[in-house]
């Protein structure tokens, strides 16, 4: 599903190192169906060339505010008035400030001032820049005005230091980008600073011997995506995955474990100081009561394997004395709401996500899912969305409800 479909977004680019990573980031909001127009600034075209963006983008690139054949091809009014929405990515204190102050002394500036669309600013400075405290009354004044503010990260910087101010990375704009666009309400709504959320995510391996195991389609998908969403709204996040083909979302610790005994040890250790606990994880219902030390060998026709139950690890930690809000998923292939309900009183859930697997598109592998949330006197629908918008909503919601407990 491309949540862009149609869009009609402008990419202004303002002179930061980070300016070598919109390509990328033209690639990506473009897989997603957006139809992109860069702007650069001056600035802009000393760290990367109009040319790539050109090709990048499918589009003419506009960096004078007076040039007259740009003027003729699509006037900066025009450009203000097509854009759906204006990214600003990198923007430099420098930008920030002239749109703050209303300036209009180059394209970028006057389309800001002359448009109609949400503006969104991903600040990309030196930290010491971003700490300042006029840096600090600008970015206030454009999110009093409504201005999406994606960021910054904080890391290691081009210039050496370390700390706040790096641009997002490419992966959390285009969220970011597509939750805009999906649902009314964003993630820099939902402040999470200061809480831990534990994860559980992946399938678990159950070994038969040292070369078999029993396993499942599990990706990590959605796990992943709720481990990000967290993140991006200040959370401290833990991740305890079993074996995945994914990327740790950045900023979040992984703990990576195979079985689902080992899942439950880190899960039941971490717990106890968690605000939050997602079982996105699709653990093994049972595993091999006796694995064998050597690898088993061909020999008769047939061959048993005895398996013993795995222990519930959402519903353990949902027993602890000091539990944290707890939230399981239950993959369904029938009868959806009336399982998720049963499953969300016998694990004592505070919520339940549910989805049917059984669904074309959604689910298991898939990049979009659908859910529908439980709590006990709540349910709420989350459309079919890509498992990133879905995992901003469901995190949303989770910290709604933790707020109401
Ligand atoms: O397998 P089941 O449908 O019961 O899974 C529902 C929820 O319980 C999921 O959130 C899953 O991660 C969790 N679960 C668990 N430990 C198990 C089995 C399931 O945490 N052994």
């Amino acid at each position: 599903m491309q949540i862009l479909q149609g869009k009609k977004i402008v990419l202004g680019i303002t002179g930061g190192i980070a300016a070598y990573k919109t390509p990328e980031l033209v690639r990506r909001l473009k897989d997603q169906g957006a139809d992109i127009r860069v702007v650069m600034t001056t600035a802009a075209k000393a760290f990367i060339t109009p040319l790539t963006l050109q090709a990048v983008s499918a589009n003419a690139v506009s960096d004078s505010l007076l040039d007259s054949q740009a003027e003729l091809a699509m006037g900066h009014i025009e450009l203000a008035k097509w854009a759906d929405y204006i990214l600003i990515a990198p923007a430099t204190a420098d930008a920030i400030a002239r749109i703050t102050c209303g300036m209009a002394n180059d394209l970028l500036t006057t389309i800001c001032l002359a448009t109609s669309a949400p503006i969104a600013i991903a600040p990309a400075m030196n930290q010491q820049m971003w700490h300042a405290s006029i840096t600090q009354e600008n970015i206030e004044k454009l999110a009093a005005r409504k201005y999406q503010i994606f960021g910054p990260g904080a890391g290691e910087q081009a210039c050496g230091d370390v700390g706040l101010g790096r641009m997002l990375d490419v992966d959390d704009l285009v969220t970011l980008t597509c939750q805009f666009f999906q649902s009314n309400t964003t993630l820099n709504q939902v402040d999470l600073s200061g809480q831990t959320w534990l994860i559980t995510a992946g399938p678990t391996r159950e070994a038969i011997d040292p070369v078999r195991y029993i396993s499942n389609h599990s990706s990590g998908k959605m796990g992943y995506a709720i481990a990000q969403a967290a993140k991006l709204a200040g959370a401290q996040v833990q991740i305890i995955s079993g074996p995945v083909n994914i990327s740790t979302p950045k900023g979040c610790e992984k703990i990576a474990v195979e079985s689902a005994l080992e899942m439950h040890q880190q899960a039941i250790k971490l717990a106890k100081n968690a605000d939050v606990f997602v079982a996105c994880a699709a653990v093994a219902d049972y595993r091999v009561s006796n694995i064998a030390e050597q690898k088993i060998k061909k020999s008769a026709d047939e061959m048993h394997i005895h398996l013993v139950k795995n222990p519930d690890i959402v519903a353990d930690v949902a027993a602890l004395k000091i539990k944290p809000f707890t939230v399981g998923f239950a993959a369904e292939t029938q009868n959806v709401e009336h399982y998720a309900l049963g499953k969300l009183k016998r694990k004592n859930l505070d919520m339940i996500a549910a989805n049917n697997v059984a669904l074309a598109g959604q689910g298991f592998n898939s990049d979009d899912n659908a859910l529908m949330v439980f709590s006990k006197n709540s349910k709420t629908e989350l459309p079919l969305a890509s498992k990133h918008v879905l995992a901003a909503q469901l995190v949303e919601l989770i910290s709604q409800h933790q707020i109401e407990k």
